[in-house]
């Protein structure tokens, strides 16, 4: 079958033109799939690798596990489930080979779990898994986590630059001791598995999850990747696997990058020749550097999704390139195959996927496997192949050999997180990955002894400055405080500016007390994971010019300029570049802040302490529609070239007439507006309002002030994709989306909203939009939901004229959803938007 549907690609990509079997004439499936077999040897694309491992008393020993183990105890192998979904008693009853802590999960779902919490977490699965007195097989357990930029779900850890960041500094030695610094501090936590590196090779800057990827160029990618995978695992034949030597992933495989649109989990159109020379280089280096897992993708290749593709996943991964370790799922990526759900998927596992991912529904998962391991609808052999090489992980990663998690020699050792020593490599990188992009009139280096104003929402904001993936998986909802062992980038600036006797202000919008000689502007993305983070232009304010004014207000004041960017990718600044007289591109730093300082300021005695090493590991745009834009393409023509990144010995002028045109194709038009997917819509916020005080969601759960309205974020057709409101009786709160400038919608003709509930409401539900004060139209939406199934999502069309009839203003909305309860209700909500009247609406508008 795999087959047939890969060379019906090679076809269609016209790759072998001369192949007889491609082309209209061939209209049979069985007629295909005999072309098939002689398909043409695209496999002398991929280089022939053998892992560095091979032993055969390993080898030995995988088999004698193997034998005495149980059918249910290989398929417990199998299943990992998240620790938020399974009980320590779970483990004891299922003897799971492996589980995860997704982003943002943490012990006890507490945000400020210690060393201590951790590792005793760690114990407690790895004694349930141990305990041979239920099904469970004495194999030890493995724990996965995202430490993907240091320890990153640990509060107090060292969290170092994004990938895009270390592809700037591009310094593999610089990169190897990252990954020993990251292993070390989760070895500190008692886990032993990381889900990194990220070998993408992300050639649409769209794409949101650019920032975990290294360059579109695959020569840094692969040489990066592999520098990782030696400082986690270390090297074999020297230090592999020795004290604080944790097992890595290479991931996604395969293509992940290459994304039409730069669209998460999208469809990669790549030939086969373009797949091995520019997404495979990462993972033939990692194999070479010995890397024990590989995590297949939630993107297709041609249509057909990765985790299902067993001729890249085990023909070439397995068998061509040598791969005896194992390849683990992404999270539910089997339940998104043609006939799977997320609790059941033997074709993910008959492709070559040897551990699933299920974070929630391991037990059905588990139980659904084992039916089809027993009918054969999963074979015998492959079962063993599977279960082999997770065993064979296990035995290297010497976890027989450990035994109790709270006994190694790193566990539970709370020095270890955001030691010193890490910050120190923290700070060299940050120091290395600054690309300067202008440096007019050399305004940088800056004297530190001057009047130095420090401005923008970045400048004092840790959270912003280390993006996605910190403390919790979107990276939001993080404070200063949320980082003991973090150090903004105005707090570096103070620093260096005080000690040499300038003086520093801080202000949020740029106004000050007294004229400064410099202005420090931070600005830039907010943070971001995943699909989350794609977007549909490169326009960096698309639509909102706040940043912009802040630094022509500046500019107007006749104060020179320093821009601090902090992004997860380029995008188009021409308008903040024509405002600036230097600019940097400081990427998505990390907990070490102070390090910019380090760069941007000379020493007290005028020498220049760190000049910029960075350079662009992606080429940046010249217009907001440069998608995509990669070195070696066609029409290549970028603003600054991938490799461009002054220094001051340069003395470069960037004219400050930089186009600020953004023409049609450019501009995003959408027919409806969406005010809230899964996060509010840029200049919307959500709050929790009650009768004395409001409290504004910035993370996944939250609320209200008098505690009468609880909301979290659930998943429904992706991860977090719905908020799940929980009122208590006469609860005087409600839910609201709050627009920061009033919001015209007399253009539109509905409000859209999915939504789904598990019984009718008993008293009101209201939804109101509201135009101010003692303004505004509220509706009863409780026949409504009384009269459709529970269980299930309902999209709810309401008219708008129906609250201009009972009074709100629509040109000029300042709240247009606001959602209460009276009585205790829950509610799931989703996708708030606004529409032209098209659908047929759910409520013939009350009376007057
Ligand atoms: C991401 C992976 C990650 C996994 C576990 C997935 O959604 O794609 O990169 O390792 O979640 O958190
Ligand atoms: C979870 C994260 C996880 C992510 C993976 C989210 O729903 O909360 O922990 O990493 O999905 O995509």
């Amino acid at each position: 079958m795999f087959r047939y549907t890969r060379l019906a690609l090679l076809c269609s990509a016209a790759l072998i033109t001369t192949l007889s079997g491609c082309g209209p004439q061939n209209t049979t499936t069985e007629k295909a799939a005999e072309v098939k077999a002689v398909a043409p040897d695209s496999l002398s694309l991929w280089p022939e690798l053998k892992s560095p491992l091979i032993n055969n008393d390993t080898e030995q020993r995988v088999q004698q596990l193997l034998s005495a183990m149980t059918i249910e105890q290989k398929v417990a192998q199998l299943i990992q489930p998240d620790i938020r979904w399974m009980t320590v008693e779970d483990m004891r009853q299922y003897g799971f080979g492996s589980y995860l802590n997704g982003g943002g999960a943490y012990p006890n779902d507490n945000k400020n779990s210690t060393a201590a919490d951790w590792v005793a977490l760690a114990q407690a699965y790895y004694d349930a898994g141990v305990d041979a007195t239920k099904d469970g097989s004495s194999i030890p357990p493995i724990w996965g986590t995202d430490a993907v930029h240091g320890h990153n779900n640990v509060i107090g850890a060292t969290i170092f630059p994004h990938n895009i960041g270390l592809g700037a500094a591009n310094n593999a030695e610089l990169v190897e001791a990252i990954g020993k610094a990251t292993a070390t501090e989760v070895a500190a936590t008692g886990i032993n598995w990381i889900f990194a590196p990220t070998v993408a090779v992300a050639r649409d800057d769209r794409w949101g999850r650019s920032y975990e990827s290294y360059s579109e160029d695959p020569a840094i990618v692969k040489e990066l990747g592999a520098a990782l995978v030696k400082g986690i695992q270390g090297n074999p034949g020297s230090d592999f696997m020795q004290s604080g030597r944790l097992i890595a992933t290479a991931k996604h495989y395969l293509g992940d990058g290459g994304t039409e649109n730069g669209k998460d989990q999208g469809n990669t159109l790549s030939n086969e020749a373009d797949l091995v020379r520019l997404h495979a280089q990462g993972y033939i280096t990692s194999l070479n550097a010995g890397v024990q897992t590989v995590m297949a993708s939630f993107n297709s290749w041609h249509g057909d999704k990765m985790h299902g593709n067993h001729y890249l996943l085990t023909t070439v991964l397995k068998e061509r390139l040598g791969f005896d370790g194992l390849v683990v799922g992404d999270w539910n990526g089997h339940g998104q195959l043609p006939g799977c759900t997320n609790t059941s998927c033997a074709a993910a596992i008959n492709a070559g996927v040897d551990i699933l991912m299920a974070p929630e529904d391991g037990k059905a998962l588990y139980t659904n496997t084992l039916a089809q391991a027993k009918a054969g609808e999963i074979s015998a052999a492959r079962l063993d192949d599977a279960v082999s090489r997770i065993l064979r992980v296990k035995i290297r990663a010497g976890l027989f050999e450990k035994g109790n998690p709270a006994q190694s020699e790193l566990a539970g050792k709370a020095e270890l997180i955001g030691h010193a020593d890490h910050q120190a490599i923290a700070a060299q990188a940050v120091r290395e990955s600054l690309v300067l992009l202008k440096n007019n009139n050399q305004l940088l280096p800056l004297a530190p002894k001057q009047k130095v104003l420090v401005t923008g929402d970045g400048a004092d904001n840790i959270g912003k400055q280390s993006g996605g993936w910190t403390l919790t998986w979107q990276g939001t909802g993080n404070v200063n405080a949320d980082f003991p062992n973090g150090r903004s980038i105005y707090s570096g600036i103070q620093q260096q500016v005080e000690a040499a006797q300038g003086t520093v202000e801080l202000s949020a919008d740029g106004s000050y007390q007294q004229k400064p000689d410099v202005a420090i502007v931070v600005i830039g993305e907010n943070p971001y994971a995943e699909f989350d983070g794609d977007i549909k232009t490169l326009d960096y304010q698309a639509g909102k010019n706040t940043d912009l004014e802040l630094l022509k207000k500046l500019k107007a004041d006749g104060i020179p300029v320093v821009t601090v960017f902090l992004t997860g990718r380029p995008l188009w600044v021409n308008p903040e570049l024509n405002q600036s007289d230097a600019f940097v591109a400081a990427w998505l730093p990390g907990s070490a802040g102070q390090a910019v300082a380090e760069v941007l300021f000379k020493t007290a005695a005028g020498e220049v302490h760190y000049d910029f090493k960075g350079k662009l590991p992606f080429s940046w745009p010249k217009t907001a529609d440069q998608t995509p834009l990669n070195q070696g393409e066609s029409n290549y023509e970028p603003l600054f070239a991938l490799g461009y990144g002054l220094t001051y010995q340069d003395n470069t002028t960037i004219a400050n007439d930089l186009s600020e045109q953004i023409n049609s194709a450019q501009s995003v038009s959408n027919d409806s507006l969406s005010l809230f997917e899964r996060r509010p819509a840029s200049g919307y916020s959500l709050i929790l309002q009650d009768e004395t005080a409001v409290v504004t969601v910035t993370g996944n759960k939250a609320k209200s002030a008098d505690q009468s309205l609880n909301l979290a974020a659930v998943n429904w057709q992706k991860q977090e994709d719905a908020l799940l409101l929980d009122w208590a009786a006469n609860s005087k709160a409600k839910l609201v989306l709050q627009a920061a400038a009033p919001l015209d919608a007399s253009g539109y003709g509905q409000l859209v909203v999915d939504m789904k509930w598990n019984a009718a409401p008993t008293a009101a539900v209201t939804l109101a939009q509201s135009c101010g004060s003692g303004c505004g139209g509220t509706l009863n939406l409780a026949e409504l939901i009384g009269s459709k199934a529970a269980g299930q999502w309902h999209k709810v069309v309401i008219d708008l004229g129906c609250f201009a009839a009972k009074g709100a203003a629509l040109n000029h909305l300042q709240q247009p959803f606001v959602l209460h309860s009276e009585a205790a209700y829950q509610l799931s909500i989703s996708n708030i938007r606004l529409t032209p009247a098209t659908a047929t609406a759910d409520l013939s508008c009350p009376a007057t």
